[in-house]
């Protein structure tokens, strides 16, 4: 029996979504072909999040979907950061007899032997790494990129911040930073292929450090002549440095965008959650950036529902995110994570945290709607990255979605338009 086909489920997070491509790279590199559907596929993988327990949900609900599915004598790979949970992978494959494969985030690049494995035994394989076995962070499979004109590479892996309601530090493991030279060359690679847009990622980008090399220093290195968009993230707000905002509003392909997440608005909650700034010193870090580049766009991360939290600890949040004005914000409902210290402290009921997020959603959205008015009249310069007949999309320097009407521009170009319109956050420009 020939196995041909793979088709990859991706959960979570930007790193993941680029993990994906480096599994494909993987199979590519021993004969596999992507295939559209699922049903047409002879290895399905599902690269899994579990940062919140609705992530988890949502691959066993497609489990139960794509068993019904399936070609017959598909493989069925799972990996990811749920199964490098303790235990989720036992738990997984006792709940779904149909799973051949699992494995854990630092296994994963050998997905290719454990495939190969499968398919000559036939004996399903449960294995899940605590760390990686080489310990070197340099990447061996060539990524297959699946985004277009847009590029992501990792600058490192793993964290060391432990927030107290965050799992990404046990299924992660710790900071470890690329190679400063190779990702030098990775994105002088990329950009001289055409890619138009490329996104440096880590847990906690601001505290990459190589030998005796630092974030401001490799932001630096990536200055070019030749034209193209330089995005980064996550910032942690107790790491960035105003030198940051100093490159930024010097440079000439970074984007004049920042997500910096900020998770609450009352100090006694950051304290909780571990997050080593206090709500004045983060406002502060914001003011900074403004103060250099006036025309930033801003996002956040902000959670409610936190252990603990109070209506008034709650209306701080609301507090900061009027104050601040994020031109996107993203918000979660706490969720209890097992193994973190948050996990064991006083939980709030259900419908107290689905009050407050509705509340704070309804809260951003007039922010938004009222920022997405205000900048009707400015000019903006989009890079496309989608085209429909003569509809064309794409984002500013600043980060902000905007559509326009162009027959000539192209997917990959920067066009200059003025803004014309922005009804709820979308806006529309015209070629100037
Ligand atoms: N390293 C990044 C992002 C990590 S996960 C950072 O430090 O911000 C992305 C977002 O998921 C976090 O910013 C946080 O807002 C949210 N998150 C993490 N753990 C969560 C949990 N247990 N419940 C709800 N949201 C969570
Ligand atoms: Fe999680 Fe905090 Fe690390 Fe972000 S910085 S990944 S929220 S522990
Ligand atoms: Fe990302 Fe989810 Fe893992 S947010 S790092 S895929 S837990």
């Amino acid at each position: 029996m020939s196995m041909n086909n793979y088709f990859i489920y991706t959960y979570g997070c930007q790193m993941n979504v680029h993990e994906s491509e480096k599994i494909a790279g993987i199979l590519q590199s021993r004969g596999f072909t992507p295939c559209q559907n699922v049903e047409e596929a002879d290895v399905i993988v599902l690269n899994t999040c579990c940062v919140r327990e609705t992530a988890e949900t949502k691959v066993y609900g497609h489990l139960g979907r794509i068993k019904s599915k399936k070609k017959h004598g598909a493989v069925i790979a799972v990996c990811g950061c749920m199964t490098q949970q303790p235990s989720a992978a036992e738990r997984l494959v006792k709940r779904c007899p149909f799973v051949n494969i699992a494995i854990g985030t630092f296994n994963q690049p050998r997905i290719g032997d454990y495939i190969d494995k499968f398919i000559q035994t036939g004996t399903r394989i449960v294995e899940v790494w605590s760390s990686e076995k080489d310990g070197d962070c340099s990447e061996s499979a060539l990524p297959v990129r699946s985004s277009g004109i847009n590029a992501w590479v990792n600058i490192m892996y793993g964290c060391n911040n432990f927030c107290t309601y965050c799992i990404v530090p046990y299924v992660r493991g710790r900071e470890r930073c690329r190679p400063i030279d190779d990702i030098v060359a990775d994105v002088d690679n990329l950009v001289s292929q055409g890619y138009k847009q490329i996104t440096l990622l880590g847990q906690n980008v601001n505290s990459y450090r190589y030998a005796d090399k630092t974030f401001p220093d490799l932001l630096k290195l990536l200055e070019s002549d030749t034209k193209y968009r330089l995005k980064f993230m996550t910032s942690h707000p107790k790491d960035i440095s105003p030198e940051i905002a100093q490159i930024m509003s010097e440079s000439k392909v970074l984007s004049h965008s920042l997500h910096l997440p900020v998770q609450a608005g009352s100090n006694r909650i950051l304290q909780a959650m571990n997050r080593h700034y206090t709500r004045e010193e983060y406002m502060e870090k914001i003011s900074a950036f403004r103060a250099l580049i006036p025309d930033i766009g801003l996002s956040s991360d902000v959670m409610v529902g936190f252990p603990t939290e109070t209506e008034e600890d709650f209306l701080q949040t609301l507090d900061l995110v009027e104050r601040v004005k994020y031109n996107n914000l993203f918000m979660f409902i706490y969720s209890q994570r097992s193994g973190t210290p948050a996990d064991a402290m006083p939980q709030l009921d259900y419908e107290t945290k689905q009050k407050r997020i509705d509340r704070l959603i309804k809260f951003q959205f007039e922010i938004s709607k009222q920022l997405a008015q205000n900048t009707v009249g400015r000019i903006a310069e989009v890079l496309v990255s989608d085209k429909d007949g003569d509809k064309c999309y794409g984002k500013s320097e600043t980060d902000a979605a905007i559509s326009f009407n162009s027959e000539s521009a192209k997917i990959g170009d920067f066009v200059r338009v003025k803004i014309v319109s922005g009804k709820n956050a979308n806006l529309t420009g015209e070629v100037v």
